[in-house]
């Protein structure tokens, strides 16, 4: 925890060398845009499990040179379907024997949008050149870092498959072992990478060396990504979701992700019910919480898509007279039932790497970017010669219908596989404005779906609840997804808490920590305040 009373800013991220990155370019003078785009970079090097510039991800801003021309924007850098894909393509390769083809290998991987995305941020936002923010993530790469023990530790995880992939064992396992916690990491080829991305900006890694790498392996390794994909693909800047929140509103991340549609559905379902900080962590308010999850999860897995392919009904999912017929159908002494809405599957799997980084500069702007290879290191194919992973986000489409995806979610129709649309996605990057619409917190973590309920807890924790920025993370969450029909409860939560759910009609299951939250939020007496999840290995960092 690091408060922050004057200075040129605070930074919140997964990984401490990112981090430092990203305070540096604001101690130079960049703004919160070009430490954001800074940390990206760095990230894609100190990070590999889940930074990257082989995924995708979502930037949430509010930005301006002066307070009255700052606005909120959001930036949409998700991956896309490659051009050949069909909506039939992983039912097709499970029948021929291949199960895991939306996840692991060569057909996974979605064409990425991370290196767009950033540098169409820095360009649109940005004040410093591509060299500036770039280079500190390229010296890392050329010169290495000490390894460590957290990538140590994700590694010797994913080992087994990691070693499938030819380059990805050269670069990760060289001589058939994982690289040591301490020992000097270099990524000469990335470096090269990052070097041709310094010097020709987009069409560097869309267009050329780096673009043909790419369509060569896919070509090797039976994958779709042709040069065509690569080149036409475009971030989307969308109009962010925006809903009222105590004396504030919080600003957060629209379709293809749904965080921000579900954020506003289950913050304006609890307003229905009277809430204060005397509530925090009882089993009354996690009632609440699971049912008001509950009924936008239901939402979420049949409405939810690319809103660039298909119709979401935004206007309806935000509607308030349905959200209060809807919470007008929670009890405050029983549990309500999913199966009525869909059928019930198997438990959640716990492979949530995504990473989230906060900043706020000295002008007061406010940035959240989360960002992923979906998967831990993705779909573990590495590009030769270019030195970074592509990831496995075609998962996280409606691949197997009927079934659950890595994170147990069954998800519909509007989420089907298609050429060129973007998976739907739970990445709820969020700024909570106050009434003036001056940041006050940039919020975000890791996490598959509990994304969208841990923003949201740790909202309620600022906001409705009164908990300090501290509080408001370590309080143990909880996470209920309409489909299992059970709460997920982290292990600090309270046995007696457990008990009293299970006596209300909640199936409850013990699950690991939830999440790696980056906050940084405005407190009257300490000012500005960066929290790093003690559940993760991040640090904030001021200047
Ligand atoms: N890949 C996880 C997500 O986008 O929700």
């Amino acid at each position: 925890m690091v408060d922050m009373k004057k200075g040129r800013g605070i930074v919140a991220a997964a990984e401490p060398l990112a981090a430092g990155v990203g305070t540096d370019i604001l101690r130079q003078g960049g703004n919160a845009i070009d430490a954001a785009v800074a940390i990206g970079f760095a990230l894609a090097v100190t990070y590999p499990a889940a930074g990257n510039l082989g995924g995708g991800g979502f930037l949430v801003g509010s930005i301006g040179r002066e307070k009255k021309q700052r606005s909120e924007v959001s930036l949409d850098f998700r991956e896309v379907a490659p051009g050949a894909a069909t909506s039939d393509m992983y039912t097709q390769a499970a029948a021929a024997g291949n199960r895991s083809a939306s996840l692991l290998g060569h057909l996974a991987a979605g064409v990425p949008g991370s290196v767009s995305g950033m540098l169409t941020a820095l360009e649109r936002w940005g004040t410093m050149t591509r060299r500036q923010v770039i280079e500190p993530a390229r010296l890392l790469a050329q010169g290495g870092f000490l390894l460590p023990a957290r990538t140590h530790r994700m590694l010797v995880a994913s080992k087994k498959s990691m070693l499938r992939f030819e380059a990805t064992a050269d670069t990760f396992f060289p001589d058939g072992a994982v690289i040591g916690e301490g020992k000097l990491f270099r990524q000469p080829d990335l470096a090269r990478t990052l070097e041709i991305i310094i010097e020709r900006g987009i069409a560097g890694f869309y267009d050329g060396e780096v673009a043909d790498h790419i369509v060569i392996e896919m070509k090797r390794g039976g994958g779709l990504i042709s040069a065509k994909d690569l080149l036409d693909y475009r971030p989307v800047e969308r109009k962010p979701i925006r809903f009222p929140i105590s004396n504030g509103s919080a600003v957060s991340m629209p379709p293809p992700s749904s965080g921000g549609i579900c954020l506003a559905q289950m913050s304006r379902m609890l307003e229905r019910f009277k809430i204060g900080s005397t509530d925090a962590e009882s089993p009354q308010l996690y009632h609440l919480l699971a049912e008001v999850m509950r009924l936008s999860f239901a939402d979420r897995n049949q409405y939810l898509g690319d809103p660039d392919h298909v119709a979401c009904p935004l206007e309806m999912l935000q509607d308030k007279k349905r959200l209060d017929r809807l919470a007008a159908t929670i009890d405050r002494s029983s549990a309500s039932s999913s199966a009525d809405l869909l059928k019930d599957s198997p438990p959640v799997k716990e492979s949530e790497q995504t990473t989230h980084y906060s900043v706020i500069d000295c002008h007061g702007n406010g940035v959240a970017v989360t960002t992923t290879l979906n998967g831990s290191f993705g779909s573990k194919v590495l590009v030769p010669a270019a030195g970074f992973l592509l990831n496995n986000e075609m998962d996280d489409f409606t691949a197997h219908p009927g079934e659950p995806n890595l994170f147990g979610l069954i998800q519909g129709s509007a989420n089907a596989v298609a050429p060129g649309k973007r998976p739907l996605s739970s990445m709820s990057p969020t700024v909570l404005l106050d009434e003036e619409g001056n940041v006050d917190a940039v919020l975000g973590t890791p996490g598959g779906p509990t994304i969208i309920t841990n923003v949201f807890q740790v909202l309620l924790g600022l906001t409705r609840l009164g908990l300090s920025p501290e509080n408001s993370i370590t309080a143990p969450k909880i996470h209920h997804q309409c489909l299992p029909d059970r709460i997920f409860l982290e292990a600090a939560v309270p046995t007696s808490t457990e008990q009293s759910l299970l006596a209300l009609g909640h199936v409850c299951a013990r699950r690991s920590a939830i999440g790696d939250f980056q906050l940084i939020a405005r407190t009257p007496h300490r000012g500005l305040v960066g929290v790093a999840d003690p559940r993760g290995g991040g640090v904030v960092s001021n200047t």
